[in-house]
């Protein structure tokens, strides 16, 4: 990794930056052994006239209830049915709460506009992990602790030589993250909360240089190494932008817009990805290969790569007069076309991400003089639209946090297919306080799901010759 001749310091011949002794931490997840529940309602259930069961009925201190199922196959020789887990909690947790018709987005009991506009992103990762926000002393010692982590092993230059330039850019962070797993051994006993904690500050931090890392091999630049001085949001835009020969000039509007959408995307309770990762860590796996599984699961277009998918969906429609005839695609259900950005299985009201993502959109435009930007025309054009159409109104279909940040990061310079990169960036956050929560569940059990079997019935093994 290069840096640019002229930020690079003399090596100050002193003793090394004293580093903050590590304070003391009420760390929310270290909770009693066992879940405290209030005496639990009951929920009667008659199968047929012999079975009738009575299940315990969970409250939760916001949302809906839980009706626990776990006795009912054992009760009853019935399994749930839940595809899609549309009405399925698989898990307590702690950390976030989404409430979707009134468009209310928490982590750790406070809205996340409060926290997008007046935190940052490395002490929301704190809030994420331990429940609570730092005091200036814990946030000292972390901020410091997560900026000692920011460098990736030197053997991993070589990983990305064996891909293709043109390599999408989520091909290789799942490849990179996971390999992480193969270069640090000091962080793999799960069971020991030292290296559990050692495992999510490496994750959290060494994110931004894999994924500007993944920017700088596809355009053929020396990666540049993370600048220890620069806070989190500034020294991602620092390693995708910086180059060896000149000084880099940063922009606060930019970095404070970039690490705003770094806290608006770094939890959101139990979506497809975060899913993803407690499935794959309830094995016991290797933290950085279950974050692997989680950036693997958020390509997807139905999820995190919704905010690529919605740029490209910008272009084709071209032009503000071709808006009625991509409206009249989504809604024909011949026509495999969705309006990228919108819609959400939980929000049935605005996305507040939306909301605090959308003047962030026009802050960027106007300090970058693209208030004209023609994909924004066109956006605020479709939104309005599809505000005003039946279809999407009777759906409760609205704009979701992905619909424009694609444009902000465009306007920043970056490349399309860099858009859910970005998204994961900020989502192992999430991803690793979700993990450390279920891992330190002393309730914590595999999950392996049951399924409703509809194949063939048992059947004799036939010779090939008298096959038909
Ligand atoms: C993210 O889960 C999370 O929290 C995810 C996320 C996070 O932070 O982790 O918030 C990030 O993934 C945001 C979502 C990004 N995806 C998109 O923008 C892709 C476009 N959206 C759709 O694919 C869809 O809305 C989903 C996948 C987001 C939600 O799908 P659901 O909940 O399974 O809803 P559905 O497919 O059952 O749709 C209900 C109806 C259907 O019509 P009918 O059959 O009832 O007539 O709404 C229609 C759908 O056809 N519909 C759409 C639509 N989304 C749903 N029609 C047109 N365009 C759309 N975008």
């Amino acid at each position: 990794m290069a840096k640019p001749a002229k930020t690079l310091r003399a090596v100050e011949m002193t003793t090394p930056k004293k580093r903050p002794e590590r304070p003391v931490i009420v760390d929310k997840n270290n909770a009693p052994a066992e879940k405290k529940r209030a005496k639990p309602a009951i929920a009667r259930l008659t199968i047929g006239d012999k079975i009738n069961l009575e299940l315990p009925i969970y409250e939760a201190i916001e949302g809906a209830p839980c009706i626990d199922v776990t006795s009912l196959y054992k009760d009853s020789g019935y399994f749930t049915y839940d595809p899609g887990f549309l009405s399925t909690a698989s898990c307590d947790s702690e950390i976030t709460y989404i409430d979707g018709d009134k468009g209310i987005l928490r982590y750790r009991g406070y809205d996340i506009d409060e926290l997008a506009n007046k935190s940052d992103f490395l002490e929301v990762s704190y809030l994420l992990m331990y429940g609570e926000l730092p005091n200036k002393k814990q946030k000292t010692w972390f901020d410091n602790k997560m900026i000692r982590h920011t460098m990736v092993h030197e053997q991993l230059n070589f990983l990305f030589r064996g891909f293709p330039r043109r390599a999408h850019p989520m091909a290789i962070m799942v490849g990179a993250v996971a390999s992480l797993s193969a270069f640090y051994h000091d962080s793999l006993d799960m069971s020991d909360p030292d290296q559990r904690e050692l495992a999510a500050f490496r994750m959290i931090a060494k994110m931004p240089t894999i994924a500007a890392m993944c920017y700088k091999y596809s355009i053929g630049q020396p990666f540049i190494y993370p600048d220890n001085d620069l806070g989190f949001a500034e020294n991602f835009l620092y390693m995708m932008f910086a180059t060896p020969c000149e000084s880099y000039e940063m922009n606060p509007v930019l970095a404070d817009a970039m690490d705003k959408i770094f806290i608006l995307h770094a939890d959101h309770e139990q979506n497809a990805s975060t899913s993803t990762v407690r499935l794959a860590g309830s094995s016991g796996a290797n933290p950085f290969a279950c974050i692997g599984a989680g950036i693997a699961s958020l390509w997807g277009p139905a999820h995190g790569g919704a905010n690529e998918a919605v740029i490209n969906m910008l272009k084709k429609i071209g032009d503000v007069k071709n808006i009625p005839e991509y409206i009249a695609k989504a809604k024909n259900k011949d026509d495999p076309f969705r309006l990228m950005g919108f819609g959400h299985r939980i929000y049935k009201n605005y996305d507040p991400r939306a909301t605090v993502l959308r003047k962030s959109c026009h802050d960027v435009l106007n300090e970058l003089g693209q208030q004209d930007e023609s994909l924004l025309k066109i956006a605020m054009e479709l939104e309005k639209i599809a505000l005003e159409d039946k279809y999407f109104i009777d759906r409760k279909l609205y704009p979701n946090v992905d619909f424009y940040s694609g444009i902000i990061y465009r306007a920043m310079g970056i490349p399309t297919n860099l858009f859910t990169v970005l998204f994961a960036v900020a989502r192992t956050a999430g991803w690793v306080a979700q993990w450390k929560e279920m891992v330190e569940d002393p309730a914590m059990k595999i999950g392996r799901p049951r399924q409703l079997f509809v194949g063939s019935k048992p059947r004799k093994y036939e010779a090939v010759a008298k096959r038909k």
